[in-house]
């Protein structure tokens, strides 16, 4: 495998090259004016594995957006590892908050990545990340030292639920069998800190509907005398979490997991900084549920949160009106053993309990989730912990990340199998907001430490 420094340094202007190509279409699964874009992604992801020496791919068609499949098979004797990922991004927008037009990717520097990182949406989270794993593929294939089989499978609807995936795993179980799942799609601490992602928080996601009068009304004639959704909303979603910032909803921490005081203790040792935290996003304070540090109540506690709320008149200038309607989108984050289904189950009761008699209240629920954890003891952490070693010459830190990947906690439910989260992404790399970006030499370290892992996994499954 050591082949791979020289081969990147002979390589790596075609790497950027080739993903920067990739992050000009615009993969937006959520707006459906991109539907050809997205497609036209997948074609080009298909052609990628192709090109990176897979004896076999496919463009899968699904409910929804297609899952791109490619393998090389060298020996049905060896493990397999399944790597996942996704070709889709989110939306770009707020877009007048971009610096550089989100699909016209430009290489500049910042403080982190003084070295430059690419600008564009889908950089990080997760054409470039994704796009590691093939350009590794494509080390080990051309150089004849692979040493286990592999298939990817590359969807394109993450960003929106995987909803079509729970069908696909299932009607295709045999076909993506394996003996690990491999995915970059999340961070790690810092460049000089490796780490592996240890778990993932699930999600419950609904959207709300306070109806007042049945016509919006003239807030002179009308106001003090009739219920106004929006302040009712409002002062519903505040009762949410009491004064120390616990969610008030009955049950709702009835199955979440209480973590060992060893076990926080051990957690604990991951480097984090409180200042340069609240420095970085420019906050006076952090804010959170009582009695828990700022690293735990974004990896090991249930949240909840508003996403977005509107209604009424936003336009500009002032209309005086009282709503007939008012709306939020709320998504709450889960951790184990809390179930997304009954999670959204005591929202919707509550939500309904709480609401006066003046105002009528729908809940939508949206796409869901559970959480996962992994250990440390299995091969497959022993494996990626030896990578880290070799490429970044440290220990990587174990970490429980705040995100959510649905789709982790299915494939140990269908397919049977682990997952290892190698994520090279910084929390700062701006995934899902105006300016993303991926650091060039997280790109290539990704690159570079990949292969060590199939190396040491191929041993160690031996
Ligand atoms: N790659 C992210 C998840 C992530 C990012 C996990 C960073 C850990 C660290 C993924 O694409 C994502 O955005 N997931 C969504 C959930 C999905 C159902 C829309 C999320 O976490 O909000
Ligand atoms: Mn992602
Ligand atoms: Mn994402």
């Amino acid at each position: 495998m050591e082949q791979i420094k020289d081969y990147i340094t002979t390589h790596k202007d075609r790497f950027i090259s080739e993903l920067v190509e990739l992050l000009k279409i615009p993969s937006i699964s959520a707006d459906t004016a991109f539907s050809q874009d997205v497609l036209e992604t997948a074609k080009i992801v298909e052609k990628s594995l192709k090109d990176a020496g897979c004896d076999k791919t496919e463009i899968c068609e699904t409910k929804g957006y297609p899952v791109v499949y490619g393998e090389k098979i060298i020996d049905p004797n060896l493990p397999t590892i399944l790597v996942y990922g996704h070709y889709d991004v989110q939306p770009p927008d707020p877009m007048e908050l971009w610096t550089s037009p989100p699909f016209e990717p430009v290489i500049k520097k910042t403080d982190l990545h003084p070295e430059g990182a690419i600008f564009a949406r889908g950089a990080c989270d997760d054409k470039g990340q994704m796009y590691m794993h093939v350009k590794a593929i494509e080390f080990m294939i051309k150089n004849d030292v692979l040493p286990c089989n592999v298939k990817l499978m590359i969807e394109g609807e993450e960003e929106v639920g995987s909803d079509s995936l729970a069908d696909f795993l299932t009607e295709h179980k045999e076909k993506l069998a394996n003996d690990i799942i491999l995915i970059s799609d999340t961070g790690m601490i810092a460049n000089d800190v490796p780490s592996i992602t240890t778990g993932l928080r699930g999600l419950s996601y609904v959207e709300v509907e306070v109806t007042g009068p049945n016509r919006d009304l003239h807030s002179g004639i009308y106001g003090g005398a009739v219920p106004n959704p929006i302040n009712v909303l409002n002062k519903m979603i505040a009762s949410l979490h009491d004064e120390n910032n616990h969610i008030t909803i009955p049950g709702f921490y009835d199955k979440v997991e209480e973590v060992s005081d060893a076990e926080r203790k051990e957690m604990a040792k991951a480097p984090f900084n409180l200042d340069d935290y609240k420095k970085a996003l420019d906050i006076g304070d952090v804010q959170g549920e009582k009695g828990f540090t700022t690293s735990e109540r974004y990896s090991i506690r249930p949240t909840l949160d508003v996403n977005g709320i509107w209604g009424g008149y936003t336009g500009e200038g002032a209309k005086t009106v009282i709503a007939s309607k008012a709306y939020a989108k709320i998504s709450m984050r889960l951790v184990p053993d809390q179930d997304p289904d009954e999670i959204t189950q005591l929202f919707t009761e509550h939500f309904k309990a709480i609401a006066p008699k003046s105002v009528k209240v729908k809940v939508t629920p949206h796409h869901g989730g559970l959480p996962y954890v992994t250990n440390m003891d299995s091969l497959g952490y022993k494996a990626a912990a030896k990578a880290y070693e070799t490429t970044f010459g440290k220990t990587p830190v174990p970490e429980r990340t705040g995100g959510s990947i649905p789709i982790v906690a299915l494939f140990e439910q269908v397919l049977e199998s682990k997952t290892i989260l190698m994520g090279f992404g910084l929390d700062s790399d701006a995934i899902h907001s105006p300016n993303e970006h991926f650091g060039v030499w997280n790109y290539l370290k990704g690159i570079e430490t990949i292969p060590y892992f199939y190396k040491y996994y191929s041993e160690l499954a031996k």
